[in-house]
């Protein structure tokens, strides 16, 4: 039996509107423990209001969005690192503002932090002086700092190198397998999606238009770029 405990984030129905647009419309999705979640969809079909409602940074009209828990990293598409102070800075300032700060170990943890994104030497610069990747990869330490057991990414990789996309997919899964993260990525790399995720879904005009598990789709033979065509063309 499917526990209601084992899905971190509920979507039943959402209908969400900007003024009186509706964006989203009866979206409904799990988000599953320890699971990876792709969530795809062409430009405005409202992957990042999603990622806002589920942040609570938008509210539902109709519908029901529920989310079990406070510990949420985030990557959103806006910038999320204060360009005017260095990246240790950056994240001191914003793990002193989290209720898991630790003093005593404020340091090693950042330190740890930038490794894991490969920053390592670049946490004495200021972060205006960083290249887009370089602020993608700090935004992604600053998602990190509270051990979530929730990540939501709005496009974790556009502008990452090939490396740190592959840093990054290992980095996601060692989350997911060895914390028991929940990750929600929204992406339009279709390739990213399918190596790295457990569940995806296809939404378009504020709709869902398919979901299933990466597994399944493998086992039919299918591509995930063969089902966003046949889902999102016209
Ligand atoms: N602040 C806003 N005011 C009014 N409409 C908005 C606002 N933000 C988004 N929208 C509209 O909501 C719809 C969904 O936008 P959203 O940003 O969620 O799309 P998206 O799937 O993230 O697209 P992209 O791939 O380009 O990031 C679009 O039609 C967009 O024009
Ligand atoms: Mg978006």
């Amino acid at each position: 039996m499917n526990k209601v405990s084992d899905n971190v984030v509920e979507f039943d129905a959402v209908t969400v509107c900007h003024g009186r647009v509706e964006v989203l419309r009866g979206v409904s999705f799990s988000l599953k423990r320890g699971h990876i979640f792709g969530f795809l969809g062409p430009n405005g079909a409202g992957k990042t209001t999603t990622s806002y409602t589920m942040l609570g940074l938008l509210e539902a009209s109709e519908g029901r969005c529920s989310v079990s828990t406070k510990r949420i990293g985030f990557v959103l598409d806006k910038q999320g690192l204060l360009d005017d102070l260095t990246l240790y800075e950056n994240l001191k300032f914003f793990y002193g503002l989290s209720e898991t700060s630790s003093k005593r170990s404020d340091a090693q943890r950042i330190k740890e932090l930038i490794n894991s994104v490969s920053l390592d030497g670049c946490d004495r610069k200021l972060v205006k002086t960083f290249s887009t990747g370089m602020k993608k990869r700090g935004e992604l330490a600053r998602a990190l700092l509270i051990d979530p057991e929730l990540l939501i990414l709005d496009e974790p990789t556009s502008g990452l190198d090939p490396v740190g996309q592959v840093d990054f997919r290992e980095l996601i899964k060692r989350l997911a397998v060895q914390k028991q993260c929940t990750v929600f990525i929204a992406s339009h790399n279709l390739s990213e999606i399918e190596a790295v995720c457990d569940e995806f879904a296809i939404i378009d005009g504020g709709r869902i238009k398919t979901e299933g598990s990466i597994g399944e789709l493998r086992a039919s033979g299918k591509s995930l770029e063969e089902v966003y065509l046949e889902m999102v063309r016209p």
